[in-house]
């Protein structure tokens, strides 16, 4: 074994984040990635904001051949597991593409772990596995149920992976929920690349600041929240991808297999979100109370305690910067 950790979807918005934090934290990285869903100059700029160098394989995790062939040769002392398709509105289009993409290309990742007796695993799942919460904060152990294809892919792969860390001795694994990642390098070099109009609220709200849409539509305004807009937990990259850097650190020294909220603990509602972007990019964000989302939670916000404890990480960066670094960013894509 080496001391390498191999990322699959390092080019993506969370990979190429992390990608850099575990180039600064010295660990050697091997980015996977088939670019379904970034761009081939990523691996480049991460290289040049980490100063320092590392492989980067055009590969798709759904060629189980080619993902072993990969796995024999760089030999990794762990993984981190990004490489997937997220548009919840996209998946009730196409769930098969998304149950073909998510759940064959974890099992392929997994087979092919397992042939070389790599034996750490960082997955990415989601805050979209606790459906519509009961309570908020939301623990670990609420209530699971997912409600759109996409959550119940990664719902299953959860499992896949739970079931495998109690057969396979050794083998343990680091499931992390993100809640609602946002932000971007504090460089503006790096960030989300929405393709099309972007799903998530806050680059849509980057797209409006910057003058690409005329408004934001506020997905309901009667929800029963302080200013009947949705709540939510919103973390910045840079945090999660720290999480991550400490993730590994945890497995390194651990049996257990353990799944972890990542969020801030504290919500917003879509008007302040909007209000704190005014104030990151100097102007109001023009916007238009709309009609609810199907789909859509009151609130969904994070109890962090567990990661907080095992991880020794909190996230530390506020709302102000998530919209300050978020604007950089749009400035950067803009000019
Ligand atoms: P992203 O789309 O920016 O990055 C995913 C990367 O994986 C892309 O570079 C894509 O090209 C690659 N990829 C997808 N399928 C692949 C395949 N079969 N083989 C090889 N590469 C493949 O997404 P992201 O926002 O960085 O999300 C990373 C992970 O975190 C995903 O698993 C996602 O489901 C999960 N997640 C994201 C969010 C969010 O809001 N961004 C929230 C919770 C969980
Ligand atoms: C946030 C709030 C919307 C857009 C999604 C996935 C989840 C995870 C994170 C992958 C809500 C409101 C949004 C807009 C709006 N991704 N909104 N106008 O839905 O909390 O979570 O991303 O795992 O699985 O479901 O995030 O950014 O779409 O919405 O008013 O144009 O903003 O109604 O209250 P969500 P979001």
């Amino acid at each position: 074994m080496t001391n390498t950790i191999l990322v699959t979807g390092g080019a993506g918005y969370i990979g190429s984040h992390t990608t850099v934090a575990l180039l600064e934290a010295g660990y050697d990285v091997v980015v996977v990635d088939n670019f379904s869903n970034s761009e081939r100059w990523i691996p480049d700029r991460i290289q040049a904001l980490a100063g320092r160098n590392f492989r980067c394989i055009e590969l798709d995790l759904c060629d189980a051949p080619a993902l072993t062939r990969c796995m024999a040769e760089v030999r990794p002392e762990g993984v981190i597991h990004f490489g997937a398709l997220k548009s919840v509105g996209e998946s009730f289009s196409q769930p098969l593409r998304y149950y073909q993409n998510n759940i064959v290309g974890t099992l392929n990742l997994l087979q092919a772990m397992n042939a070389v007796g790599c034996q750490q695993l960082v997955f990415s799942s989601s805050a979209t596995v606790y459906g519509i919460p009961d309570h908020c904060p939301i623990p670990e152990d609420a209530s699971l149920r997912a409600i759109n294809p996409y959550g119940r892919s990664k719902l299953m792969m959860e499992e896949a992976i739970n079931d495998i860390a109690h057969a396979v001795d050794g083998f343990r694994a680091a499931i992390l929920r993100y809640f609602n990642p946002a932000g971007a390098h504090p460089s503006g070099r790096l960030g989300e690349l929405p393709r099309g109009a972007p799903n998530n609220l806050v680059p849509f709200v980057a797209q409006v600041a910057a003058g690409l849409r005329p408004e934001v539509k506020v997905f309901g305004s009667d929800y029963a929240t302080s200013d009947g807009t949705g709540v939510r937990d919103y973390i910045h990259v840079m945090d999660l991808a720290s999480a991550h850097v400490n993730a590994l650190r945890h497995l390194a020294g651990s049996t257990q297999t353990v799944t972890l909220n990542l969020g801030t603990g504290r919500g917003y509602s879509v008007l302040e979100i909007i209000q704190a972007f005014g104030r990151a990019c100097g102007h109001p964000v023009p916007y238009r109370l709309d009609a609810r989302r199907p789909g859509d939670a009151d609130a969904c916000y994070a109890d962090p305690a567990r990661a907080e404890a095992l991880l020794h990480w909190r996230a530390e960066r506020d709302l102000e910067q998530i919209c300050a670094d978020a604007w950089r960013w749009q400035q950067h894509l803009s000019a």
